[in-house]
């Protein structure tokens, strides 16, 4: 039995599942339904999140390019810890080094982020001149079990809120990962084909038909925003 945190997915869909909040134009009330996320991040209470790298590159470092800094000595695939008592911290899934830092705070939280082991040399000592912390969790690809082994080791992470996208939910859902679900139900229809909900799984991946999830809180808050509250109970 490995020890990992506790994983509480928090998300804000349209009453179809949609979550591509861009999309949603720029009228005042759906601004002001949008900060319903963060609103209900704070009152959830845990600081630490994990996202994916689409979600980060977007929502966060704004599509920032690598850095990278030039070294002549081969630097070791060893996870680089460099801030373990951050009072929280901000987790990305980056296995191919596509995100550009530049600081090693996002928000006030610490960044981590999760790495496969083909990347540059030159981008890891980036990282390193600037104090952001690595994790390698596979050699090509990400495994989401060993993520969360070394939140909890080295960094003595113990709830983690996992705030998507899709795909990156959707892996956890697949590998059975996730604790509690929230839903932030918006009063408005996306009706989008295309678009992204808040579970992605490729067909050929997926491990289950469902997962059950148990309610165990309904409340309406401001502006009509419904908050739903399940327990995970497993994959059927
Ligand atoms: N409504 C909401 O509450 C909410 C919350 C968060 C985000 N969003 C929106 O969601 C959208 C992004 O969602 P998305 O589904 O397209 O992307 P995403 O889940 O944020 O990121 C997907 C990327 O993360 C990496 N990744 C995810 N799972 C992985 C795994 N198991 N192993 C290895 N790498 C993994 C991959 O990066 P590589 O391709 O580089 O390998 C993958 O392409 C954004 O528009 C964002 O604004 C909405």
């Amino acid at each position: 039995m490995i020890k990992r945190p506790r994983v509480i997915c928090l998300m804000m869909t349209s009453v179809d599942g949609k979550i591509l909040g861009e999309k949603w134009g720029d009228d005042k009330l759906v601004k002001i339904l949008k900060e319903s996320f963060e609103k209900v991040h704070e009152l959830i209470g845990n600081k630490s999140w994990i996202v994916g790298r689409t979600t980060m590159e977007k929502d966060f470092t704004h599509y920032a390019k690598p850095v990278h800094k030039e070294v002549d000595q081969v630097i070791r695939r060893e996870d680089f810890v460099a801030n373990r008592h951050a009072d929280s911290f901000a987790v990305v899934i980056d296995g191919h080094a596509k995100l550009g830092w530049n600081s090693s705070d996002m928000l006030g939280q610490h960044v981590i982020t999760v790495l496969t082991e083909p990347v540059k040399d030159s981008y890891l000592a980036h990282l390193q001149e600037i104090g952001v912390s690595y994790i390698f969790a596979g050699k090509d690809s990400v495994d989401l079990k060993v993520v969360l082994e070394k939140l909890t080791a080295l960094f003595g992470i113990e709830t983690l809120m996992l705030e998507g996208g899709g795909h990156l939910n959707g892996s956890f859902l697949n590998e059975g990962l996730i604790d509690e679900y929230n839903q932030l139900l918006l009063p408005l229809a996306d009706g989008r084909m295309e678009t992204t909900s808040v579970f992605e799984i490729e067909e050929k991946n997926r491990k289950f038909d469902a997962t059950l999830l148990q309610l165990q809180e309904v409340k309406q808050i401001e502006h009509e925003v419904v908050w739903l509250r399940y327990k995970v109970l497993g994959q059927v």
